[in-house]
Order: C-alpha cells, then sequence, then structure tokens
C-alpha cells in the first residue's frame, strides 16, 4: 500500500471528530513500535520526521524504512517534515515525496513568516503536498509565569485568534500550528502554568467565522510526559529533575474536541524508550546485545503508542472509514 495523503487523513479525522498522532521516527525500532500499534489497534498514522532525524539517520536510510513499514501494514500512513526551517528542506522534502510539510518561520514577525510559508506553500501545492505553519511562540518553563516571554505573557507569544485568520488567508498554509502555552520537551509547565484551550476555541472559532471551514489545527508538544516514566528513569540511575511536567491528557482531549486535529507527540517516545533501556542495562549489567535492550523499549514504546491512539486521540479503530 502506498503513503496515504495529508489531505485526506485530515478529512476522515475531522469528520469522525478524532485526531491524529503524529510520531517522531529517528530510527527501525521507533518505527516498528508506532506502526505495529497502529495496525494492531487499526488506527491511522502520521509519522514525522524533523532535521535532527534526516541529519541522524540519512533521509535514505528513513525513506526505505518507512517503505518498509508500509509494505509490511494495511493501515493508511502519512510522512510529514516536523519544523522544516527553510524553503529549501520543505522542497527536498517534497521533491522525496512527503505527503506533508511543516515550514516553521514562527521566530520571524508576521510578515516575514506569510512571505516564507506563501512561498512554500506555492511549490508544495503545485505537488499536492500539504502544508503546515505556525503562528505565535512555542513557550515553556524556562519563562515564568506574566514574565516577558512566558506563558502567560502578554506580550503576544500566543497566537491571536484574528491573527491566525489573516495568517491562513495571506499565507495559503493548510494547517495551523498553535501557540497557546505549549512547548516541546520534559518540562513544559511550572507552578499553575497551563493550556490556553479557551484560547484555541477562540482561534478555532475565528477561522470557521471567517469562512475557513473546519480548518484543521495542530498541536506541537503534546507530549504528557508521565510521572511514572520519569521515575522509573531515576530509579535505573536517570538524573532527571523533580519538576518534569507534561500536558494532562484531559487537556488533550479537550483539544481534540476543539479541533486539534493532529497531535504532535515525541518526547514521551523518548522516555518510555530509555525508561526501557535503563531498566535492562541496570539490571543486566552483563549484557551486550542491542537486541536484549532495544527490543524492550520497543515494546515499551508501542505500549506507549496504543494507549495514546485508544485512549487519548481516540483514532483506533477509524483506518479503514
Ligand atoms: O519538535 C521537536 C521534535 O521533538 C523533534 O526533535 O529536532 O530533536 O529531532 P528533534
Ligand atoms: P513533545 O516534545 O511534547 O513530544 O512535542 C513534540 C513535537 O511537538 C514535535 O513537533
Ligand atoms: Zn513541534
Amino acid at each position: 500500500m502506498p503513503l496515504t495523503h495529508t489531505r485526506e487523513l485530515f478529512a476522515k479525522a475531522l469528520k469522525g471528530k478524532y485526531a491524529l498522532g503524529a510520531f517522531n521516527v529517528n530510527n527501525m525500532e521507533l518505527l516498528q513500535a508506532i506502526v505495529e500499534a497502529c495496525e494492531e489497534e487499526k488506527a491511522p498514522v502520521m509519522l514525522q520526521i524533523s532535521k535532527g532525524a534526516r541529519q541522524y539517520a540519512n533521509p535514505v536510510y528513513l525513506k526505505k524504512l518507512i517503505e518498509a513499514a508500509v509494505s509490511l501494514s494495511t493501515i493508511p500512513i502519512a510522512v510529514h517534515l516536523d519544523h522544516g526551517d527553510t524553503f529549501e528542506l520543505c522542497k527536498e522534502c517534497i521533491d522525496e515525496g512527503f505527503t506533508s510539510v511543516m515550514i516553521d518561520a514562527s521566530h520571524e514577525p508576521f510578515e516575514k513568516n506569510v512571505e516564507i510559508t506563501r512561498k512554500v506553500a506555492e511549490y508544495a501545492h503545485k505537488y499536492n503536498c500539504v502544508v503546515e505553519s505556525e503562528l505565535g511562540h512555542l513557550v515553556g518553563a524556562q519563562f515564568d509565569e506574566g514574565e516577558e516571554g512566558g506563558a502567560h505573557s502578554v506580550s503576544g507569544h500566543y497566537t491571536v485568534p484574528e491573527e491566525a485568520v489573516k495568517f491562513v488567508k495571506e499565507s495559503g498554509c493548510d494547517s495551523l500550528a498553535v501557540a497557546i502555552g505549549n512547548s516541546h520537551g520534559a518540562y513544559k509547565f511550572k507552578g499553575t502554568q497551563h493550556l490556553d484551550l479557551g484560547r484555541l476555541k477562540l482561534i478555532k472559532k475565528a477561522l470557521m467565522d471567517a469562512g475557513l471551514g473546519d480548518y484543521p489545527l495542530v498541536l506541537h508538544g503534546a507530549s504528557s510526559v508521565p510521572k511514572e516514566l520519569a521515575e522509573e528513569i531515576n530509579k535505573y540511575g536517570g538524573k532527571l529533575g523533580t519538576d518534569t511536567a507534561g500536558v494532562p491528557e484531559a487537556d488533550i482531549e479537550v483539544a481534540r474536541r476543539t479541533g486539534c486535529t493532529k497531535v504532535n507527540i515525541d518526547t514521551d517516545l523518548r522516555l518510555a524508550m530509555t525508561a526501557a533501556i535503563r531498566k535492562v542495562m541496570t539490571e543486566n549489567p552483563k549484557e551486550f546485545d542491542p537486541r536484549k535492550y532495544l527490543g524492550p523499549a520497543r515494546i515499551k514504546v508501542k505500549d506507549l503508542v496504543r494507549h495514546k491512539i485508544k485512549d487519548v486521540l481516540c483514532c483506533a479503530g477509524h483506518a479503514f472509514d
């Protein structure tokens, strides 16, 4: 089965009111864990590849690994560039057959972000490739609440609903990553910080009211950073801080129901993989066969993906809608 188009996955997800998991892939074990969980649970899936993943694994290896996964499974699989930072990188991925790309020029001023996104969209659309862009900055616990740049800052780091409408109309992007207090990594919030889900509702409504329909929104930084994974890592010699914090799963559910069609998860996969490897290494210090620790790591990631798609994103069972 060839790749399934991101556009088709979005349309079905919006209709079925579920979210697609967009899981980051860097190596064979992660890919197998994700695809096997989705195959068993009959879930459509988006595999996403960052610039760092391409540098780590080599684009050709990733392409061939994904080809293998597609040929061994029956579920719809789309392939997406995560956080493309230049037109050239996006073009490379479009030319390689990715079904969607993200151009992330969110650090640029509004007009420049529009200009770069429009350039990617014009090229991508000639090849029927979907374009995700981001408006606003992802922030996190590196800032204090209320402080310049902080998650609760009034200085404009969040996506502003009216600007989202203008941005989508002027740039021609097909999906929009929102900044509502979300951030990457294992230390997302401090104290009482949390996602601004009210703002998400306003963004969705503004896009709808502006005639853009049920427009697909994207939630980056959607790992929930389970405490038990952080504890397991530390139990087996890790040194994660005591202040790890992710997005509560209940909030992801609200985001899903509010129209976040694509939900990005990477950190939780990293934590699961690391916890399993550390456990084997600690309990069996004489072990040196990589299959003995990468095997359990693959199983742990697979269990985590199964939980996400069944209990949080609700895309399980929708592969053949
Ligand atoms: O958003 C970032 C993703 O987790 C990818 O991370 O750039 O380290 O591959 P990376
Ligand atoms: P997490 O760090 O929360 O997993 O977010 C991943 C992400 O947004 C990839 O683009
Ligand atoms: Zn991201």
